[in-house]
Formats: structure tokens, C-alpha cells, sequence
């Protein structure tokens, strides 16, 4: 069991989703089952991320919580299947849920691996998944406005998690020369990873992201192309 991994970012730092997502989806080429927890209070766009149109944005979830049970059980059912070995839960429309750390323990008791996108905007259910996560993944764009906005909300935290560290994405053509490094110093946070535009291009970058957040879940090396 690897417990909660939760991906979060300041405004101004787009790529939470397709980190999340992304995420998730290398996490399954390992031998876990995996859960997808979309918790972003704004923008719940992890269904799209993860390549599904339709789905019933919580409702089978509020109702079980409603009822006031919550377990990995109810947990599976109202999952949607997302793929071989990975499912998605959309809890961010579902003003009945229980607390955030009774969600993460049901979830991280139900599935091998649980990732959970947050967004960019800290509520009390992000806060105590935060706190239940086992670690927290900093999205960071690198360019100066990003790199401002991340620099100014890392001095104080919002969420806090058992580890924390940064991952920059859309790495490019707008990325200011030698920040990183500067961001990771300031705020003590190890680079996670380094994810280039692109889909096809962040495989790589996302895997090494899994294995530095999920070594016990994440696929061995050689299973990747
Ligand atoms: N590294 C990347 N390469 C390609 N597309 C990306 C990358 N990061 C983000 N995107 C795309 O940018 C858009 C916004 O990203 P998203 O993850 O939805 O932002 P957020 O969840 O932070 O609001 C989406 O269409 C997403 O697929
Ligand atoms: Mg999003």
C-alpha cells in the first residue's frame, strides 16, 4: 500500500490534471490497482485527463456518504473504470462527504495506489487530504509569473503533506534559466520531475515521477518503452 499522492498548484501554474492523470496512468502499468480522486473544488477535469466524457461527477459517492459509510467497498463501487487497473472518483461536487482523512484511509485501504488532484484552490477537503497524503507533488510552470506565484505560496503553505517536493511542468521554450534549482534551494523541496510539453514526451518524465513518489507501486524500469 503506498497511501495518497496528491498533486496541487498555485494559480498561474496549469497542469495539475495532466500530471494527476498522467500520473495515475503509469502507476496502473505497475501491478496495483489504482484510484484517480478528483478533488479540485474549481475545475474537476481529471475525467477528461484521463480520457473519459461522461461520467456522474460524484453523485454515486455523496450518495453512499450520505448514508454515512464509507469504506473501501463503497469506494469501489462508486468508482468509474478508467483503464486496466485504474478508476476514477470524483468527490469535488460532493458537499456531503465525509472528512478528507476517512476518504484517504478508505481509499488507500481499497487500492494499491490513490492520486489525488487537488487543484488550485485549498478548501477543507484538500487541506485534511493533504494532510493524509503520504506526498504532495507542487506544480510549478517556470516561467516568471509561475514561478512567482509558486515562490510567494511555498512561503506559506496552504497544504501540508508527510513530503513534499516540485514538479515542473511545460518545461520549454518559457522556462527562466537556473529558477529551478533557486525554487528547490528557497523552499527545500526536492525536483520531483521535469515534464516537457507534450504528451507523448511527458511518458517518460511522469514515470520517473511515480517511481520517486510510489517505488513500491510504480512498474519496474524495463516494462516502460
Ligand atoms: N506538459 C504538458 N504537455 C501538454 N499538454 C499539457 C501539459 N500540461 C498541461 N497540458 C494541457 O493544458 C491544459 C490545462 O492543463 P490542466 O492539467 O487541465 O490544468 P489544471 O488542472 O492545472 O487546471 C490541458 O488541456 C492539458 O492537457
Ligand atoms: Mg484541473
Amino acid at each position: 500500500m503506498t497511501g495518497v499522492i496528491s498533486v496541487f498548484g498555485a494559480k498561474g501554474s496549469p497542469g495539475v490534471s495532466f500530471v494527476a492523470a498522467g500520473l495515475a496512468r503509469r502507476l496502473a502499468e505497475g501491478a496495483v490497482d489504482v484510484l484517480a480522486l478528483d478533488a479540485d473544488a474549481e475545475d474537476g477535469a481529471l475525467a477528461l485527463g484521463l480520457g473519459l466524457h461522461e461520467t456522474d461527477g460524484g453523485a454515486a459517492l455523496a450518495r453512499s456518504a450520505g448514508l454515512g459509510v464509507i469504506t473501501p467497498e463503497v469506494l469501489r463501487r462508486a468508482a468509474a473504470p478508467a483503464g486496466r487497473r485504474l478508476w476514477l472518483l470524483e468527490c469535488q461536487a460532493s458537499s456531503e462527504l465525509p472528512g478528507g482523512a476517512l476518504l484517504a484511509a478508505a481509499a488507500a485501504a481499497g487500492f494499491g495506489a490513490v492520486v489525488a488532484d487537488l487543484g488550485h484552490l485549498p478548501g477543507r477537503l484538500q487541506r485534511e487530504l493533504a494532510s493524509a497524503s503520504a506526498w504532495l507533488s507542487w506544480v510549478v510552470l517556470p516561467d516568471r509569473l509561475g514561478l512567482d506565484r509558486a515562490d510567494r505560496l511555498l512561503a506559506s503553505p496552504p497544504l501540508a503533506a508527510a513530503s513534499s517536493g516540485l514538479v515542473f511542468n511545460r518545461i520549454g521554450r518559457q522556462t527562466l534559466k537556473g529558477a529551478e534549482p533557486v525554487l528547490s534551494e528557497r523552499h527545500q523541496l526536492p525536483i520531483l520531475a521535469r515534464i516537457p510539453e507534450g504528451a507523448r514526451a511527458a511518458r517518460k518524465p511522469l514515470a520517473e515521477l511515480a517511481r520517486a513518489v510510489a517505488p513500491a507501486a510504480a512498474p519496474a524500469v524495463a516494462a516502460w518503452p
